[in-house]
């Protein structure tokens, strides 16, 4: 098939860029750059050993959009552009609600132009808020609980609208738990400007150097050790759950939870990643961060069931991968 990826670039992006050009799609990418560099774009090349053509578009430019759509003869579409810093978006709302909402409005906009009706959203289980039961299933209450959760709720609401108002669209609702870790190649992986609000990349910071010791944000939960748990998932299987929700598209709206299935808590992560690679991280327990969930893991067999996907890589392959992507960056080729 012939893909426009929005955000393809980026972290997510970058990563389902590989998979679907292993399996043999040809790529068109849209990315305004904005928290992402084209050089990813050219390891993804390198890596596939195929070509991507690649647009500078921000897709609150809606003409520049179309532009794109009239160039290509698009046949889906997955859409992974947004903001994603849940801290941020609680400062500044509005911008998230600009960005993620117009953007996504104006996507369908010129899909719907171009009788382009196959659509892979990239949505979140901040949708699910602090979650009332775990496993957490596809039909948990949605009740996000910032800014950034609720533009993956309404634009979720938004595609539910679209496809019951013409019976061509195709569209999977992707839902994911925590991606960690990079390409098993070092080329390709998580860049966050400043400092890190997410654990891997922080811990990452923390073992080359850069960061004197992780903070983690309470031990007093309601948990084994004390400290939250959250089901993290191997970037490339979260990449590859892309590629099964684009070739397993049906009529209407699907909604499906990536995660492993499996939850961590901050200490056993810390500890993975410390028998992973051989070295030593050094904590301290502070403050709670406000809005965290004790326990948050995903049931991912509607996935399974359904897209034949399920999560294949283990903690110790998401901590290995993601300190070898952090000595790369630091060897100044990343
Ligand atoms: N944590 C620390 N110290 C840190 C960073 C995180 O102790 O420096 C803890 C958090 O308290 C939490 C766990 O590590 O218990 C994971 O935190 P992250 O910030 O990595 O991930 P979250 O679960 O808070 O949020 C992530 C994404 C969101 C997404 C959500 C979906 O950042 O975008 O998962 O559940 F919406």
């Amino acid at each position: 098939m012939k893909v426009l990826v929005t955000g393809g670039a980026g972290y997510i992006g970058s990563h389902t860029c590989v998979e679907l050009l292993k399996a043999g799609h040809e790529l068109v990418v849209v990315d305004n750059f904005s928290n992402s560099r084209v050089d990813s774009l050219e390891q993804v090349e390198k890596i596939a050993g195929r070509s991507v053509r690649i647009y500078d578009v921000d897709l609150l430019e809606k003409e520049k959009l179309a532009q794109v759509f009239g160039e290509h003869s698009i046949e889906a579409v997955i859409h992974l552009a947004g903001f994603k810093a849940v801290g941020e978006s609680v400062e500044f709302p509005l911008k998230y609600y600009r960005n993620n909402l117009i953007g996504t409005l104006n996507l369908c906009e010129v899909m719907s132009e171009h009788e382009v009706y196959q659509l892979v959203f990239s949505s979140s289980a901040c949708v699910y808020g602090i979650p009332k039961q775990t496993p957490v299933p596809e039909t948990a209450n949605l009740q996000a609980i910032n800014p950034y959760g609720n533009t993956k709720r309404m634009l979720e609401d938004m595609l539910e609208d679209l496809s019951s108002s013409n019976e061509n669209w195709r569209v999977a609702v992707l839902r994911y738990f925590n991606p960690v870790g990079a390409h098993p190649s070092g080329l390709i992986g998580e860049e966050p400007k400043g400092t890190p609000n997410n654990l891997m990349p922080y811990i990452t910071q923390v073992a080359i150097g850069q960061l004197p010791r992780l903070s983690i944000f309470g031990d007093d939960y309601d948990t084994e050790d004390g400290t939250c748990v959250r089901d993290y998932i191997h970037v490339v299987d979260l990449a590859q759950g892309h590629v099964s929700a684009l070739e397993h598209l049906s009529t209407g709206v699907h909604t499906y939870n990536l995660g492993t299935g499996r939850g961590y808590s901050v200490y056993e992560v810390v500890k993975a990643f410390e028998e992973a690679n051989a070295l030593s991280i050094p904590v301290q327990v502070v403050e709670r961060r406000p809005g965290d969930a004790a326990v948050s893991y995903a049931d991912p067999a509607k996935a399974e069931r359904e897209l034949g996907w399920r999560a294949e890589k283990g903690i110790f392959d998401m901590c290995q991968d993601a300190w070898r992507w952090q000595k790369h960056r630091q060897g100044g080729n990343g």
